[in-house]
């Protein structure tokens, strides 16, 4: 695992944006696994920097999002669909029909989750997926639980997850209670992963995460069995870490 620490969220930003252009640089035909949250936002800006001046082509790239509130349109605007156009998907040049959300309205949500696993089977899996973390260790929508679960699937939100994303929402009844999630399994078996964490709140979590034990109950820890995962943290979510057993690049060090 290499750990970047970086020394604020515009430093992580650019590191973690910087990671994901290289990668569709040297393959324009990635397959790009994409994150909702306020954490990669500033990630996205600078892609779209990035396409705007120096050129930086998704015309042959393809996006999988980790997942979708069930019961949300595409048009609302606390949908990830509208988000990631929003922030991303509507300001570069790609093609639009390459971009892949779960559908949050599919009459068959089940039938949609396995649509949606056998649709990165035949892309040929995620070259890079990006991933952020809830507040109680969750990736994706994949919530702490007692064990893993593999393919993309329903889950029903944690109280926690339901009050943490109730800041989108006008009221916190208005949080969907269900979500579609991209499991373990399309996440695990991404060629390469960037987890990206800001801020002193999370520091707690992201150090059990990163440091300790490898648990369902935080989901995150998964991570540490991936073989090729790069942390993107800023100086406050990292200052709970140990950063003994890691490779650590401070922006000194990356950028002299
Ligand atoms: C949601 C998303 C996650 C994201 C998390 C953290 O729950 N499903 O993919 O990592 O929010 O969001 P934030 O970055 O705003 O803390």
């Amino acid at each position: 695992m290499r750990i970047i620490v970086a020394k604020d969220y515009t430093e992580m930003s650019k590191r973690a944006a910087d990671i994901i252009a290289s990668q569709v640089r040297i393959n324009a035909h990635s397959v790009i696994g994409l994150a909702t949250g306020s954490t990669p936002i500033g990630a996205y800006e600078e892609l779209i920097r990035q396409y705007n001046e120096e050129g930086l082509n998704f015309g042959n790239v393809d996006t999988f999002n980790l997942d979708e509130y069930l019961g949300l349109n595409c048009t609302h605007s606390q949908s990830y669909r509208y988000f990631m156009n929003k922030y991303l998907l509507d300001h570069v040049n790609i093609d639009p029909d390459r971009t892949h959300v779960p559908d949050g309205m599919a009459e068959d949500p089940e039938s949609e989750c396995e649509a949606y696993d056998q649709l990165i089977r035949e892309i040929g899996g995620i070259d890079l997926q990006l991933l952020g973390m809830g507040n109680n260790g969750h990736i994706g929508f994949n919530e702490p639980s007692s064990f893993y679960t593999a393919p993309t699937h329903i889950v029903k939100l944690t109280e926690s997850t339901i009050k943490a994303n109730s800041r989108y929402f006008d009221n916190e009844k208005d949080v969907p209670r269900y979500a579609m999630t991209m499991g373990f399994r399309p996440i695990m078996q991404a060629k390469r992963v960037i987890f990206v964490v800001s801020g002193k709140a999370k520091a707690k979590v992201v150090k059990e995460a990163l440091e300790g034990p490898i648990t369902p109950q935080l989901p995150a820890s998964i991570l540490q069995l991936h073989h090729d995962v790069i942390v993107v943290l800023d100086q406050d979510a990292a200052s709970e870490m140990d950063l003994k057993d890691n490779f650590i690049l401070t922006d000194d060090q990356l950028f002299r």
